[in-house]
């Protein structure tokens, strides 16, 4: 594995200095690299070095102080803090520790992680408010649990119009969409047209009903591989070009050459990498735990999911 390694004179917006461990160095030193330009070279690095830091970013944190940085992760994977100033004194070596940065089966990692596809399905004439969803977590107890949200990115069959759909779908799609108002009313018929949704069926099923409907079992193998098989979906009276539409959608995104699933299973990899770390003891999945209705992208699911793997585990105990 090649390990790449950017130097700056300019300062990360996170404030943060980033290593993940590998074997081969690659170093680039590249000055005056700044917003935008300075992310893009992050986002192509394993590790980012800012050579300018002493009370810059900051003035120092005192005792009895405190301070939150805020910033975007990039990806997941292992990764550290650190932070210092002064160089010549024993506040140097400051305050350092691990950050493991998890793709789970979250919502929150979409507009970060496919941002390709956002770009695409935007410029083909998608809804933009598709990166300010709204949504919940549902949970469904004995660990299965629900995320849905609106607007979605890409169209749906079931009925919604969205890129890979051409122009000349919209009347068409519109069309189912008011005939299962008239069937189901008007609430539920947003809900079914309008929403994505992932069901996660405890232990090792998903139903993404997206952009394609689709099935998803998974069995580890061992304890660093696991078989995922994935079914795409059909009606039983699809007529050919609804057949050529979901299937065009179904490859757009979560095929085994989309927009999503390359970046996902790159970024799970990543993930895997990142587990192998043993000092890091505990998962945080508490976001929206102090929420009454949880978002979609809150992690609702996979406390519902870990909860029940635990109840199972320690049976008896
Ligand atoms: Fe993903």
């Amino acid at each position: 594995m090649n390990f790449r390694v950017l130097i700056t004179d300019s300062l990360a917006e996170s404030g943060l200095v980033i290593l993940r461990a590998a074997s081969d160095v690659d170093v680039l030193y590249k000055p005056g690299l700044k917003g935008q330009e300075l992310l893009a070279e992050v986002a192509q690095s394993d590790a980012l070095i800012t050579r300018s830091g002493t009370a810059v970013t900051q003035d120092a944190v005192l005792a009895g102080q405190s301070y939150t940085y805020r910033f975007k992760t990039f990806r997941p994977g292992l990764f550290w803090y650190h932070s210092h100033m002064a160089p010549s004194n024993e506040t140097f070596a400051g305050m350092y520790g691990p950050i493991v940065i998890e793709n789970n089966i979250d919502l929150y990692h979409v507009p970060t992680v496919h941002k390709r596809y956002f770009d695409y399905a935007i410029g083909a004439g998608g809804d933009r408010n598709t990166l300010r969803r709204i949504g919940r977590g549902i949970d469904l107890h004995n660990g299965h649990a629900a995320v849905e949200s609106t607007p979605p990115a890409g169209g749906r069959l079931v009925a919604y119009w969205g890129p890979p759909f051409p122009e000349s779908m919209r009347s068409d799609i519109e069309l189912r969409r008011r005939r299962i108002e008239e069937r189901f009313g008007r609430e539920r018929a947003e809900q079914m047209t309008q929403y994505n949704r992932n069901l996660i069926l405890f232990p090792n099923l998903i139903i993404n009903d997206a952009i394609s409907v689709v099935i998803r079992s998974s069995f580890p193998v061992s304890e660093d591989y696991v078989e995922i098989t994935a079914w795409a979906l059909a009606g039983v009276d699809e007529s050919p070009e609804d057949r050529r539409l979901r299937l065009d959608s179904f490859l757009t995104f979560l095929g085994p050459g989309g927009f999503g699933t390359p970046d996902d299973t790159e970024l799970l990899e990543s993930c895997q990498r990142a587990f192998a770390n043993k000092e890091v003891v505990w998962s945080d999945i508490s976001k929206g735990a102090k929420r009454e209705h949880p978002r979609h992208d809150d992690e609702l699911q996979i406390r519902a999911f870990w909860r029940r793997w635990n109840e199972l585990m320690t049976v008896g105990e």
